[in-house]
Parts: C-alpha cells; structure tokens; sequence
C-alpha cells in the first residue's frame, strides 16, 4: 500500500493535533474509531490507504502547539484519556518536529504572529513564498519516501475576501502574485496555490477564500489534481441539514432559525474578531435557503467563552407553521469537543483525496459535498441526499472495479483479450 503524505495548514492548531493523535492512536490499535465515515460499510468496497501509512507534517505560524495542544485536550477538556497522549507523545514530537515556517501576511488581525516573528521569514514577496512552501512539499515527500502528499487547510480562519475578476483566471492570479499584491492574496491561496502547483491534492476545512477561488480551481485542473472544500460540516449546521428536509418534506413552513453558538479554543478566539466573525457567519448561514426551498427569518450568532476550551454549545430556536396556520416550535442544543468532531473527517478526506488521486480523478471531489458547510459546485444542502453523492460514487468504483477484475484472467490476472464486435 502507498505511503501518504498529509501536510496541515496549521498544523499547531488543536484540531490537527487531534488529527495526529487519533491517527496514530488507531494506527497503534490504542482506540476506538468511532465517527470515521471512511469505516461505514457503505464505503468497504473502496481500498483506503490505512491510518498506519499515514505521515504527518505541515506548516504554521507558531513555532510550537501540537504536543501542547494533544496534553490540553486530555487534561482540560476531558476529550481524550491522559494515558494516550503520554504514550503516543513521541509520535507527537515528531510531527511538531516536523512543522515548517508558514505565510502569515493578510491572515487577519486575530492570526498575527505576536511571539513567533523570529520563525517566520522576514519581508518575503509572494512568489518566494509559493516556491519556498513548494519546495516544503517536495522535501517531504522526498525525506518520508511518500508517494504522494495531501495537503489540508485547517489554520485558523480568515476575514473573507471578495474574489475579483483578478482571481477569477489563472494567469490574472499568477500576475497578482508577481506584483506581489498581498492585499488581495490571502495566506490560504498561497498555500493552496503551493499545494496544487506541486500536484497535491488539496482540501480546504475552514471558511477561508483558499479553493474558492476560480483560478486556484483553474490550476488544480491544469496539473490534474483532485481538490474541495470549503468548512468542514461537524456540528449545528450539520444537524440544519438533516432537520431542515424533515420541515420541507412535511409541508411545515419555517418562519425563523435562530442559532447561537459558544465555544472557546483558538478558533472561539480568532471568531471573536468581527472581521474574521463574517466568514465563519457566512458559510454557516448559507445551508438553509437551499435545503428548504425559500429563506426564513435566520441568523448565527457566534460568542467566546473562553473557559469553555475545545468544547462549544449550539442552542437552536426552530419556528415553524402547520396544519390551519398553527405556529410551534423546536430547540436543540449540541453540545461537542469541536476537534473530536472534526478529526476523523479530517482523516476521512484525506483518505478519500488519496483514493481520487490514485484513481486519477481530478477537479472539485463533489462526491465530499457532505463534510462540507460550504460545498464547492453544489447547491444540494439536505445531508441525506449529499450522502448519496457519497455513495453513488463508490458504487461507480465499484462497478468499475468489477469490470476490471472480469477483464483479467481468473488464474494468471493478466487481462483478457476484449470481445470484438463486428466493426471491432
Ligand atoms: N469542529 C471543528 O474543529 C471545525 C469545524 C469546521 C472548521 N474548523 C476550522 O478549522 C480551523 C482550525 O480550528 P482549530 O480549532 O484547530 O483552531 P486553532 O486556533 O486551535 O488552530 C489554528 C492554527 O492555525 C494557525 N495559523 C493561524 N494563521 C496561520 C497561517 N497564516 N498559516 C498557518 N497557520 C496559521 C494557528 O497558529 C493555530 O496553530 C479553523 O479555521 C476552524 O474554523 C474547525
């Protein structure tokens, strides 16, 4: 089986230290893998790569966190046994070992490199960075013997940009970074732009621009490499797409949603800012106009609490009206660890961007549109049917595969020769 790459944006964040301990926690046969989608029986019939053949590394702009992080989630947050982290600790240092300088200009005002400055190359145009990030990409492939390196957006979010026709075709994107117009280059298209131009598969699990971008697309195809994104889907508006068909189909019209959201960690930190606020507002407030059919009165309101650490509470209002105009209503509340929630989807994409490489697919995996708030090329926003793109598309493989295996010899595996039809 291959050796694979998975290179983290953000790689001292608290989810991709989850990301690595639950790797290498399953990989070392330590824990449970509940939550990994890759494990339903609905996707056996495709050959994964296996956690265990996994490498890990990645860029960040802090020059420590992962090892920190992994301690914090267990001993603050209750998410995860102390043993395991002490027992898995030096596999953790060695991913922290492992992190690289990254790009930090025009991240936002929540993610300046306060202490870190001296990690960070000083003063650095744009195109030195998407060759240096590039070469990163290569050292490691090259160091590690992989056979190919997935890369992932999980950094902590951006304030949104609006795309303009400069991002909208390549050679217009390429020119940007040659004038090194950092004001309307985002840290999240460098990086994805370093990812794509060295033929990694790329996928973006925050609300950066990143792959939103029509060029970054235009240069993933170019190089005929699968990416997607955007926001990884793990809690309130996860259950908006599986509650919002339960409305539509029974005729009940939705007057208002009203989600309010807390959580604490980096990510509650850096939504704080208003500016980067907006981002996160945005991806999460698109869902329920496409899944219902029409817009209700709806918005999301985020807050920090800091003590709440790796954990957040979403309380939903649902208003809605029935039978003879009667109003009624339901409320949840979600309560999750935020990267136990996102880890193993994390794990999953990966998984699955490797498959689509190996396969020799390229373009946006649309077949992903489920992990995602936000999916890229896909209007489609109730969970069930987003699934069905899941499985539809192993079911494809699986046919394909099953032809594949009728064309070879039963005992030397070597293909048989095709029927010819008369004009054959
Ligand atoms: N349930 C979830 O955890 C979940 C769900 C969907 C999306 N996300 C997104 O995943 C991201 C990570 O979440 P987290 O909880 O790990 O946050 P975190 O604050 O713990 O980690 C973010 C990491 O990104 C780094 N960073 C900031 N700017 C960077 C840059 N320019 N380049 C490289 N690294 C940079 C930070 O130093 C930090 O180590 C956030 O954008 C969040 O919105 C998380």
């Amino acid at each position: 089986m291959a050796k694979v790459g998975v290179w983290l944006v953000g790689a001292q964040g608290s989810l991709e230290s989850t990301v690595v301990l639950g790797a290498r926690a399953l990989a070392r046969r330590l824990a449970a893998g509940g939550g990994l989608v890759t494990e339903l029986s609905e996707l056996a019939g495709l050959p994964l790569v296996g956690l265990g053949d996994l490498a890990f590394g990645g860029w960040d702009i802090a020059p420590t966190g992962l090892v920190e992080h992994a301690r914090a989630l267990a001993r603050d947050d209750a998410a995860a046994p102390e043993s395991l982290v002490a027992r898995l600790e030096g596999d953790l240092e060695a991913v922290e070992a492992r992190v690289r300088p990254g790009f930090a200009d025009g991240g936002g005002p929540a993610n300046r490199p306060h202490r870190s400055r001296s990690f960070l190359p000083r003063s650095e145009s744009l195109v030195a960075a998407v060759e240096r990030l590039g070469d990163d990409l290569d050292r490691f492939r090259s160091d590690q013997k992989l056979d190919t390196v997935i890369v992932v957006n999980v950094a902590a979010t951006e304030p949104p940009l609006p795309l303009t026709r400069e991002h909208q075709r390549l050679d217009r994107l390429r020119r940007l970074i040659q004038r090194d117009q950092r004001a309307i280059v985002t840290p999240s298209m460098v990086y994805a732009y370093a990812a794509l131009e060295r033929g990694c598969p790329y996928v973006n699990f925050t609300p950066s621009s990143a792959i939103a971008a029509p060029a970054l697309q235009e240069l993933g195809l170019k190089h005929h490499v699968p990416f997607y994104g955007s926001d990884g889907k793990t809690g309130e508006t996860l259950l908006k797409t599986v509650l919002a068909p339960l409305f539509r189909y029974r005729n009940l019209q939705v007057l208002s949603w009203e989600g309010f959201n807390i959580l604490g960690g980096g990510d509650g930190r850096v939504l704080a800012d208003p500016r980067h606020k907006r981002s996160k507002v945005r991806s999460k407030g698109g869902v329920l106009g496409a899944a219902l059919g029409y817009a209700p009165h709806a918005r999301v309101g985020i807050e920090y609490v800091p003590s709440l650490g790796n954990w957040k509470t979403a309380w939903d209002f649902v208003h809605f009206r029935g039978f003879l105009g009667t109003k009624m209503s339901v409320h949840f509340i979600w309560q999750g660890c935020d990267s136990i929630l996102a880890a193993p989807l994390v794990l999953d994409l990966v998984r699955l961007a490797e498959f689509a490489q190996r396969k020799g697919e390229a373009g946006p995996m649309t077949h992903l549109a489920c992990f995602f708030k936000d999916p890229l090329g896909v209007t489609e926003q109730s969970f069930v049917e987003q699934f069905r793109l899941l499985t539809d598309y192993v079911a494809r493989h699986r046919k394909n595969d099953r032809h594949t295996k009728n064309d070879r010899h039963p005992k030397n595996g070597r293909k048989r020769p095709r029927a010819r039809g008369l004009r054959g």
